[in-house]
């Protein structure tokens, strides 16, 4: 399939993009790109595609944008019920953490999908995918952790591998085991830290092997944060994983620096997220890893929080910035990588071209996947977008309605 007359073809050439390149967009006027085997087979002008691939059948892009498919590399997909109570508590004052502390928050979705079926779980998390993908999202991270205690979160990732191989949004999925102290052990979160050491990540590693098929193992994450895991339980949590072979990501600096961004960088995690409260110091270790700071607007967003992620700052250092939608039932139900771009323009202060990077090559390595995805590059999966608008700054400069016409995933077309 020869998809052709793209006012802009976004191409995202070279590989993850580090400071001041961000931004890099590789963009061809009047672009085309060929589609064979569900793999990019060939880019660029339409006049020269045409006249190379005569007989090819022909997808008329109709003078709008054609880019690669966002990744949004930090979701919490599985979940079930909503907690739209807590919401309207917040807006009457009470914090995020309050909120935690008192029994509500992230253990109380835990109380709802402990609680739910596969099915019910399969039936809600697929919903939110359907969304995701009509957004323009074609590969997602995704994690459980709404268990937090072993069969549940085995349960939940059940439910990941097999709503991933019905084949429309692909997963890229995460253990999130300690994402919380459950309601068990809220008294003595060393006990919880232990237990997820001794007894859930040798329980995952050996469930992988007879469950995962030939899938790389999933990312390890932890919550590393003031009420849920310290900086000395993250570093325990994530080294034992390390030792086990899982690849690492973490939570850090949401509310509080406990020093979980450092530690990311010390372990050569794929990526520290959230990273709100991060230090300068914390900057610097991460620009001189390959760890990927991801910012996650949507969050403080969500909480009507004026805080947001340093993003300058990261990539004055030479650091490698990627966005993503946090999407999650307490602090950011959001599906739309768009509208984490329009946030991102405002509130971290990047350029269009610098927030769909962030949003599509960039997430692509956070997640591990920079070779497979997020740019238009021969020899990669043909994950792609029709916007549309005619230019790429409408993402950003737009916001709230869904710019996406035409999703394109593993070259198939998706049914509008
Ligand atoms: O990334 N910070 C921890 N986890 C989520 C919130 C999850 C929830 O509140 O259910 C986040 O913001
Ligand atoms: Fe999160």
């Amino acid at each position: 399939m020869l998809i052709h007359s793209a006012s802009q073809l976004l191409t995202l050439p070279g590989g993850p993009q580090r400071g001041r390149e961000l931004g890099r967009l590789g963009i061809i006027p009047n672009g085309a790109v060929l589609v064979r085997g569900g793999k990019i087979a060939a880019v660029g002008s339409t006049a020269e595609l045409r006249a190379d691939f005569p007989n090819e059948p022909a997808l008329d892009a109709g003078g709008k944008v054609v880019m690669p498919g966002f990744v949004d590399p930090h979701t919490h997909l599985v979940w079930a019920g909503d907690r739209a109570a807590e919401f309207e508590m917040r807006l009457e004052g009470k914090t995020y953490l309050e909120i935690m502390a008192a029994g509500g928050g992230i253990v109380s979705t835990v109380r709802a999908t402990r609680q739910a079926s596969l099915e019910t779980l399969k039936d809600q998390t697929r919903a939110r995918m359907r969304s995701l993908l009509r957004h323009g999202t074609t590969t997602a991270e995704a994690k459980t952790g709404y268990g937090l205690e072993t069969q549940s979160e085995l349960h939940q990732m059940q439910v990941l591998l097999e709503l991933d191989a019905e084949g429309g949004l692909e997963l890229v999925p995460t253990f999130l085991g300690a994402h919380a102290i459950p309601q068990e052990t809220k008294d003595n979160p060393q006990a919880f830290t232990d237990q997820v050491v001794s007894e859930m990540l040798p329980a995952l590693h050996a469930w992988w092997q007879a469950h995962g098929g030939q899938r790389p193992l999933p990312y390890v994450d932890v919550f590393c944060e003031t009420g849920a895991f310290s900086l000395e339980q993250s570093r325990q949590i994530l080294t034992a994983a390390k030792a086990l072979g899982f690849p690492l990501k973490i939570h850090a600096d949401e509310f509080d620096n406990l020093g979980g961004a450092s530690l990311a960088a010390e372990l050569g995690a794929a990526s520290a997220d959230h990273l709100v409260k991060t230090s300068a110091a914390d900057i610097a270790a991460l620009a001189r890893s390959n760890t990927v700071a991801v910012a996650l607007p949507c969050t403080p967003f969500g909480l009507a929080d004026p805080h947001y992620t340093p993003a300058r700052a990261i990539l004055e250092a030479d650091g490698l910035l990627a966005v993503a939608s946090d999407i999650n039932p307490g602090t950011a139900w959001c599906e739309s990588m768009q509208f984490v771009i329009a946030l991102a323009c405002r509130y971290l202060r990047l350029t269009p071209a610098q927030a769909v990077a962030a949003a599509t090559i960039n997430a692509a390595a956070a997640v591990g996947r920079a070779e497979r995805v997020g740019s238009l590059e021969l020899g990669k999966q043909a994950d792609l977008l029709i916007l549309s608008v005619d230019d790429y700054r409408h993402l950003g400069y737009r916001f709230g309605t869904n710019l996406v016409q035409t999703v394109i995933k593993r070259g198939q077309i998706l049914p509008a």
